[in-house]
């Protein structure tokens, strides 16, 4: 390992193997400072020992990689599940919430290691920077933020040159067309020809989810157990959060499920054409809002569509560690502790449709339910209940009369037993 040497003191990368951060120590390393990378292993499928072996060749002086995966579901993706967060009604935040997990062991490792800075490999054009930089601060006020993709203004063919000066590997011609991100809840894909939202994403963008017309021809159903709102089995088998998604990915991706396509608004100004897979969160997400509809009162379901938006929201505008989130999740973790039971599913070429509910908590009772025998409902209370809740309008309208002088009767209508109106003679007529 090579020795650490101070200069203007240690920072710590954010390390993910590519180019941009690879090429990052060098140019840290030529401001005058030691580098230390940290690589997290969010279950975005990346050799962890290759990662630190080639910072470590390119210059860092220490190389940190862990692997977060618990910690990714436990503390993040399971309480966002919780909220059903998605931004903008469509983005289960895959990447925006891996973004406050990283920043978070960032700041503790400028700790451990006294740095003088953090850094990332972000461009100044998207919201990872905003994330990476808001999160790492939460966690240690006083922490600077170095970002040499944002500051050393290298265009792609200086950024290449410069790569190839210092002995880092480039990679081949056409590959990397996309900017991917990928962790356990879904993958990003961005740029190319993605750029135009006139054309559709091609099957080569996707590597978790199959074009839905090469998925089986016969339907799967699947059985997902929920208790207080977090998953627990599939098909009745019990398995750790991680595996769970895991599992699910694979299985909801063989089906085509959760492909995302949307104009996303971004904090930072613009709108940018974003596609994702998410075939686990997808499933889930929607298999959640079910059982909630069975276990949680109408007032709760209604009240909390608008807290929801706003958890999304937070989390994907760099504010997971703001003190109204983390209100929202008690909040979430109360109503959650009723969402217990079982959803089956149908997944069939690229769809997951909930098509069965059942739960210990359920509020929905057969016999107040049907229409058949056994009917527990009390039709003569019904009388006056209406007469009660119609109250307030029916008294308005005493005040203020509707008018039905203007009522038009339409062609084939009954005015009486015998006298319809002619079909030359209906509307507009007196
Ligand atoms: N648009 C998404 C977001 O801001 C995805 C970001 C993906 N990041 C990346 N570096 N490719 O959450």
């Amino acid at each position: 390992m090579p020795k650490c040497e101070e200069y203007k003191g240690k920072v710590v990368l954010a390390y993910s193997g590519g180019l941009d951060t690879s090429v990052a120590i060098a140019w840290l390393k030529d401001q005058g400072y030691d580098v230390v990378t940290f690589t997290a292993d969010v279950g975005q499928s990346v050799n962890l020992e290759v990662a630190k072996d080639k910072a470590l060749k390119t210059g860092a002086c220490n190389a940190y990689v862990m692997d977060l995966t618990s910690e990714f579901v436990s503390d993040f993706v399971w309480p966002a599940l919780k909220a059903n967060a998605m931004y903008q009604g469509t983005y289960p935040l895959n990447s925006a919430l891996s973004r406050p997990l990283i920043a978070k062991y960032l700041a503790w490792i400028a700790k451990e290691e006294n740095a003088v800075a953090v850094a990332h490999g972000c461009t100044g054009k998207g919201q990872d920077q905003v994330r990476f930089e808001v999160c790492a601060k939460a966690n240690h006020p006083d922490l600077k933020v170095i970002a040499p993709v944002r500051d050393w203004h290298f265009s792609r063919d200086a950024e290449i040159a410069y790569a190839a000066e210092h002995g880092i590997p480039v990679p081949a011609e056409g590959s990397g067309v996309y900017s991917i991100d990928e962790n356990l809840w879904g993958r990003s894909i961005e740029c190319g020809i993605l750029e135009n939202p006139w054309n559709e994403p091609p099957s080569d963008a996707f590597t978790l989810t199959k074009d839905p017309w090469d998925t089986p021809d016969t339907p799967l159903y699947l059985e997902v157990t929920f208790e207080k709102g977090i998953p627990v089995a599939l098909d009745g088998e019990t398995l750790d959060g991680p595996t769970l998604i895991k599992k699910l990915n694979k299985i909801a991706g063989d089906y085509g499920v959760g492909r995302i396509d949307m104009l996303e608004d971004r904090l930072v100004g613009f709108k940018s054409r974003e596609v994702y897979e998410c075939p686990g969160a997808h499933v889930l997400i929607s298999a959640h809002k079910a059982l909630e509809t069975l276990t949680l009162s109408k007032d709760v379901l209604q009240g909390k569509v608008a807290m929801e938006q706003q958890y999304a929201k937070m989390t994907y505008e760099a504010n997971w560690f703001s003190p109204y989130k983390e209100a929202l999740d008690v909040f979430f973790d109360h109503v959650n502790q009723y969402v217990n039971g079982v959803v089956r599913l149908r997944l069939y070429k690229g769809q997951a449709v909930v098509v069965g509910v059942k739960s210990p908590n359920a509020l929905y009772k057969e016999d107040l339910a049907t229409y058949s025998e056994g009917d527990a409902f009390d039709h003569d209370a019904a009388v006056g209940f209406i007469k009660i809740w119609g109250l307030p309008v029916v008294t308005w309208r005493q005040e203020h009369p509707a008018d039905l002088g203007a009522l038009q009767l339409l062609p084939g209508m009954k005015v009486s037993a015998e006298e319809t109106v002619p079909l030359n003679n209906a509307v507009g007529g007196k």
